[in-house]
């Protein structure tokens, strides 16, 4: 079988920035430049690396970004004062606190106290039930919204389709799957989530049209899981002896599917382009 065609993230991401970018343009005219602020709690490498290059799209696209970085050791009350300032500050429609955060601090309590108007990651409660409920009005998470954009902007038809995602993290797979099972132009999918306790996972990753792979497991996903045609997505970001890896055995597995992503290249810079289209969105509305 012809290797697969390849689900150009970069390219689609760069269509999201400018479509985003236009937006600010707009904002821009009425006297209104978007603001976004980061918080980094500790010294987590891959945080510092996933920070800067969303600090870079905002400036690339005109977005106002301050970023605050708090030692490891900060109580949870004074990371709970800074996003209430950060909340009543005007400048800024959205307020990103990058997980993982150190193990005393509880991120339920700290992603609950940012305003769900300007939490352009998702992850508050508001918009957390808003994404189970269908309301359009809610922020969703980045990753997500970007596998659904790459989804649809790749003719990926998702109705009726079988979806399996591997993973139910609270930042990709219950997300992923609570918007795939909408009744919706862009959903309307019958969707498996698998997980630690899943017996026989690879009959489950057979029997997908569409399989997302997002539990961290270097190359968990071989080319006998996979059924013949099927559109793989990688989500997994996974460190093996200082190179990168995903969740899926790409080499492999590309002589398989029918449409895969690349990664890196592939979901990772469609989180980005969709924080980008949050934050716009979140001025748009601030200032409707
Ligand atoms: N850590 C890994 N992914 C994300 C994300 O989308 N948002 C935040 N805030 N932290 C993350």
């Amino acid at each position: 079988m012809a290797a697969a065609t390849l689900i150009d993230g970069r390219a689609i991401a760069a269509q999201i920035r400018r479509e985003a970018a236009g937006r600010v343009a707009g904002l821009k005219v009425r006297g209104v430049t978007p603001g976004l602020a980061f918080v980094r709690v500790g010294e987590d490498p891959a945080s510092k690396v996933y920070v800067g290059r969303k600090e870079a799209a905002c400036a690339e696209l005109g977005i106002f970004s301050e970023t605050r970085v708090l030692p490891e050791a900060t109580r949870q009350e004074d990371l709970l004062a800074l996003i209430a300032a950060l909340n009543s500050d005007s400048r800024l429609h959205g307020i990103l606190v990058q997980a993982p955060l150190p193990k005393h601090i509880r991120e339920p309590i700290i992603y609950s106290a940012v305003a769900p108007a300007k939490d352009v990651d998702g992850f508050h409660p508001v918009n957390v039930g808003k994404l189970a409920l269908g309301d359009p009005t809610g922020f969703r998470p980045c990753t997500p919204a970007g596998i659904e954009e790459l989804l649809a902007r790749s003719e990926v038809n998702t109705a009726g389709a079988e979806v399996v995602i591997l993973g139910r993290g609270n930042i990709v797979g219950k997300p992923m799957a609570a918007m795939l099972c909408q009744k919706t132009a862009r959903a309307n999918a019958t969707v498996t989530i698998c997980h630690s306790a899943t017996r026989d996972i690879p009959s489950h990753c057979r029997r997908a049209d569409i399989l997302i792979a997002a539990m961290g497991v270097a190359e968990f996903v071989k080319a006998d899981m996979v059924k013949p045609g099927a559109v793989v997505i990688d989500v997994g970001v996974n460190r093996v002896n200082g190179r990168l890896v995903g969740d899926v055995d790409f080499a492999a597995v590309q002589k398989i599917a029918g449409k895969i992503t690349p990664n890196p290249g592939g979901v990772g810079p469609m989180t980005i382009a969709m924080l980008m289209q949050n934050t716009v969105r979140a001025a748009e509305l601030y200032h409707a």
